[in-house]
């Protein structure tokens, strides 16, 4: 079973999306199998980002991401990392569709409300990053 690791940015968490935005993926068939509030320090956030190290941008998203709390999330399901791409609409919120989340609710590139990891590997390492495996869960649907 693939797991993903999605994250609601503090323009998210601020504008009160998180139940909106766990709603979607649960309605979709998706299971949560870790969740928690983090106030990302400057170190985090710079791991998390490492691969734009080097981009004009890297030091802004730093500074955004560590600006307020994030709602950080391990989701479970039949490739899940490819489909939540696909719920979480276009990088820039301007050219996601309708429907997605952030062609719903984004505007601006650097503020668009959502991250969810984009490959198995960076899934992987991301959920390691953020998660230690205690705070995962593992259940079948009973009822
Ligand atoms: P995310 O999916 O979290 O991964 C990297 C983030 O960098 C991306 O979402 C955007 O929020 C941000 N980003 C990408 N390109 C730019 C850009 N040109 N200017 C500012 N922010 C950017």
């Amino acid at each position: 079973m693939e797991r993903t690791f999605l994250m609601v940015k503090p323009d998210g968490v601020q504008r009160g999306l998180i139940g909106e935005i766990v709603s979607r993926f649960e309605n979709k068939g998706f299971q949560l199998v870790g969740a928690k509030m983090v106030a990302v320090t400057k170190e985090l956030a710079e791991t998390h980002y490492g691969e734009h190290k080097e981009r004009p941008f890297f030091h802004d998203l730093v500074q955004f991401i560590t600006s307020g709390p994030v709602f950080a999330m391990v989701w479970e399901g039949d490739n899940v990392i490819a489909e939540a791409r696909k719920m979480m609409g276009a990088t820039n919120p301007n050219d996601a569709l309708p429907g997605t989340v952030r062609g719903d609710f984004g505007v601006h590139l650097s503020k668009n409300i959502i991250h969810g990891s984009d490959a198995a590997e960076s899934a992987a390492k991301e959920i390691t990053l953020w998660f230690r495996e205690e705070e995962l869960v593992s259940y079948t649907k009973t009822i």
